[in-house]
């Protein structure tokens, strides 16, 4: 990989709802992710949540085994998944806000509010090893205080770029693209690593992929639903090929 090369992470959630939805074994999750790695997928997301909707602790503990690419553990700031992810140590944890009655991540970590509490939460995840993301919304305020609390990594939420694009309210749609933009120039300059993801799309990735201080994308629910209609290995090979197309 070049240097200037953006990572992709594939989220693999969303074959584990499919699974769920019936209970049983298939599609696999596991098998989801080998395909993504071996079509070019530079790490594999799965967000455990709470009420373990889609993703499982037993597919946590058969991501582990069975990755060659790294895994990018999401979880919600508990005791319960600290505990998991410092028995597991994966290769990065993105810590994000999490609700039991959202369908998805409606929004970013309200880091601001919550700075000392997360500073002792995130500081034995960073001292086993795993690069602690934070994920937030482009917001000033929310990145000065995940740069406080010593995390390596941010991660920008683009789901209110992408749901402006798909309303068709594209005057919106580009003041959040600017404030993406701004703000992955103002993490970069603090010296964050920047990662962007949530609602991306092969008609959304292109802009955010291009900005040069973004090092990784997380893609998930489009892709997996992308897959049902031409394959997963397709589906990420053109994810990966528009990614790199927007990089030049
Ligand atoms: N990044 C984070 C932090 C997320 O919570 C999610 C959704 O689980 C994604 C990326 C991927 O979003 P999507 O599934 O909409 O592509």
């Amino acid at each position: 990989m070049t240097q200037n090369q953006l990572r992709l992470g594939v989220n693999i959630d969303h074959v584990a709802t499919v699974r769920n939805a019936r209970g049983g074994a298939y599609p696999d999750p596991i098998r989801a992710a080998k395909l993504a790695e071996e079509a070019g997928a530079d790490g594999i997301t799965a967000h455990l949540r709470e009420d373990r909707r889609h993703i499982t602790d037993a597919d946590i503990d058969g991501l582990m085994e069975a990755l060659t690419v790294p895994l990018n553990f999401e979880m919600a700031a508990t005791e319960e998944m600290q505990k998991i992810a410092l028995r597991h140590k994966p290769h990065a944890v993105c810590i994000v806000p999490e609700k039991r009655e959202e369908r998805t991540t409606e929004g970013g970590l309200e880091v601001a509010r919550e700075e000392n509490r997360l500073a002792h939460y995130i500081a034995p995840l960073r001292d086993a090893g795993c690069r602690v993301s934070i994920f937030i919304a482009a917001d000033k305020k929310q990145i000065e205080a995940a740069h406080r609390i010593g995390a390596e990594v941010i991660e920008l939420h683009t789901g209110a770029y992408c749901d402006f694009h798909a309303e068709g309210s594209f005057a919106e749609r580009d003041r959040e693209l600017e404030a993406l933009r701004e703000m992955s120039a103002y993490a970069h300059s603090l010296g964050l690593e920047v990662h962007a993801g949530h609602g991306l799309t092969y008609d959304t990735v292109q802009p955010v992929a291009a900005f040069p201080e973004v090092k990784e994308l997380n893609i998930g629910h489009f892709l997996i639903g992308e897959a049902v209609f031409r394959g997963l290995t397709p589906a990420v090979q053109e994810m990966r090929r528009l990614m790199d197309e927007a990089r030049g």
